[in-house]
């Protein structure tokens, strides 16, 4: 079997903004980034991948690009950024950078252009519709951030198309000019040695090209976001979609191909299973890998989890290979969704599963959602919906790297408040201390790697009783076993058969599940990797 870079490595995402700061601004920076490196290969991770660092006017915190070969002077500069790729490079670390392909800024020069008169060359670049008949906007979308997803231009009487915020027009995927633009991206920064991109919305791309109204969607109820009122029928995951994807990973291919310079491309797509595993592509020309962002949404519960990864496994095309996600900038934390201790017991999970996880920064101290106060909110998206719980800013508070003023990440106030444990949670208090959720994380990368079967190997589902979640990984001739209590009463695990004299290799309790009789007695929040004795 061949293996690529991108099956075996563990992806960590950098929310670059609350890093590291290093000019006293209160805002993380490349520079900051490139201070941490050694903290981050030092963790055991293979790439960071990096949310959005190009100019911008921050309506969505850098997901309004305003130029898309460039750097944001916030974040430094492009010499910052080579200096950053060819340090991390130096250590063995990939480099991913998020595209954002889907919308620009309304100051992106190609919106101003777009926008300055109804002949204007780049027009066609956008999405201009003329009033309904009756009047009003086009059709009944609604944007994911709330409201009409369509924004009046008086001056030239259309309206345009955005499916988030009216700062972040859709641009015109149908339109060659527009996909040739965006390659010639691609291709700026995989020819500056970037290792490969997250896509962000990819689902969203394409949309129906007569632009009929959306369904109804009969479950929603009014504690919802209004983007639930409809059903994303025609405005999201077209067939035509799968297009683009083939298109992004021919230029990724052609920068090379397993193990030579391999490009890796992974999109962002909330979607169920089925719909998901189209992403692939066909004969898995799509992305390498479309985001999983099942164990995001999931319930934390043993029975539905197993049902979840077997859902999963099943669905997956030939050849498609496994990816899995705890937590994102986009979502609740996985400590404040299931609490501390099974916090530990997820890490283990996401680092043992079949398939390229992807961790979260700050996941690896077992970080909290951070309660925000109404004057100190920043995100777009809570400002539209305040209150429903939508708000990202809980989880992209700043980095806690020591008890230092602002934990070390600022010589300034930072931008978001810090977690308010942060004098006892923050790096290099966990670093110390060989029971924290750090140190369990490090042991788990380790043993990750020193056992490909815990990457690459396939992956069986054992029976067990309700609380548990046990799983066999095998690789030729190794067997590991993950058991994983997810309630909070001990629990036995009849070891198969051939598990005879196997051993805890890995604990995620300070004093690890005894094995006797042909079982192991798991601890209340006890995960645990047994080996070979
Ligand atoms: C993606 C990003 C999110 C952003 C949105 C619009 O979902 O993850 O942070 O707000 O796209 O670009
Ligand atoms: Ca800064």
């Amino acid at each position: 079997m061949t293996e690529h870079w991108w099956q075996a490595a563990v992806i960590y995402q950098i929310y670059p903004r609350s890093f590291q700061d290093t000019n006293a601004d209160g805002i993380g920076d490349l520079a900051g980034i490139e201070r941490r490196l050694d903290y981050l290969a030092g963790l055991g991770v293979d790439a960071i991948w990096i949310s959005p660092i190009y100019p911008s006017p921050m309506a969505d915190f850098g997901y309004d690009v305003a130029d898309y070969c460039g750097i944001d002077p916030r974040f430094g500069t492009l010499a910052d950024f080579d200096r950053l790729l060819g340090a991390a490079h130096a250590r063995g670390l990939k480099v991913l950078l998020d595209l954002v392909p889907n919308h620009t800024s309304d100051r992106h020069p190609w919106f101003v252009e777009s926008r300055a008169s109804r002949d204007s060359p780049k027009r066609n670049w956008y999405l201009w519709r003329d009033p309904a008949p009756g009047g009003g906007p086009p059709n009944n979308w609604i944007s994911d951030f709330a409201g009409p997803a369509w924004e009046w231009d008086e001056p030239t009487g259309q309206y345009y198309y955005h499916a988030f915020l009216r700062e972040q027009p859709d641009l015109n995927w149908r339109n060659p000019a527009v996909r040739a633009a965006m390659y010639d991206v691609l291709r700026f920064w995989f020819d500056r040695g970037v290792d490969g991109f997250r896509i962000d919305v990819l689902w969203h791309m394409i949309k129906a090209a007569d632009f009929p109204d959306n369904p109804p969607n009969p479950a929603y109820q009014p504690a919802m976001a209004d983007m639930y009122r409809v059903i994303q029928q025609y405005s999201a995951d077209q067939p035509e979609v799968h297009e683009i994807a083939a298109e992004m990973r021919a230029i990724a291919d052609s920068y090379g191909t397993e193990g030579r310079g391999e490009r890796v491309l992974i999109g962002e797509i909330y979607l169920p299973v089925e719909r998901l595993m189209h992403y692939y592509g066909r004969e898995r020309a799509g992305v390498h890998l479309p985001f999983n962002f099942q164990l995001i949404e999931a319930p934390w519960r043993a029975r539905a989890l197993a049902w979840l990864i077997a859902e999963y496994e099943t669905a997956l095309p030939a050849g498609g290979w496994p990816n899995w996600v705890l937590g994102n900038h986009d979502r609740p934390r996985i400590a404040s969704r299931c609490g501390q201790a099974q916090a530990r017991v997820a890490a283990m999970l996401l680092l043992t599963l079949r398939g390229t996880p992807t961790l979260y920064y700050g996941d690896e101290l077992g970080l909290g959602d951070v309660e925000i106060t109404a004057t100190d909110v920043q995100d777009p998206r809570e400002l539209r919906e305040p209150g429903l719980g939508f708000g990202r800013d809980p989880v992209r508070t700043p980095m806690p790297w020591d008890d230092s003023p602002n934990a070390g990440f600022s010589a300034a106030r930072p931008w978001l408040p810090l977690n308010p444990d942060w004098r006892s949670r923050n790096v290099a208090a966990m670093a110390a201390d060989p029971q924290s959720i750090l140190a369990l994380h490090r042991r788990l990368l380790a043993v990750r790697r020193a056992h490909p079967a815990l990457s690459v190997g396939d992956f069986v589902l054992l029976d067990a009783e309700v609380d548990v979640l046990a799983y066999e990984r095998r690789r030729g001739v190794e067997r590991l076993i993950v058991a994983l209590n997810l309630g909070g009463r001990p629990q036995r695990l009849e070891l198969p058969r051939w598990a005879g004299g196997y051993r805890p290799l890995l604990s995620t309790a300070a004093d690890p599940a005894r094995i006797a009789d042909g079982a192991v007695a798991l601890a209340a929040d006890e995960g645990v990797i047994l080996a070979a004795g």
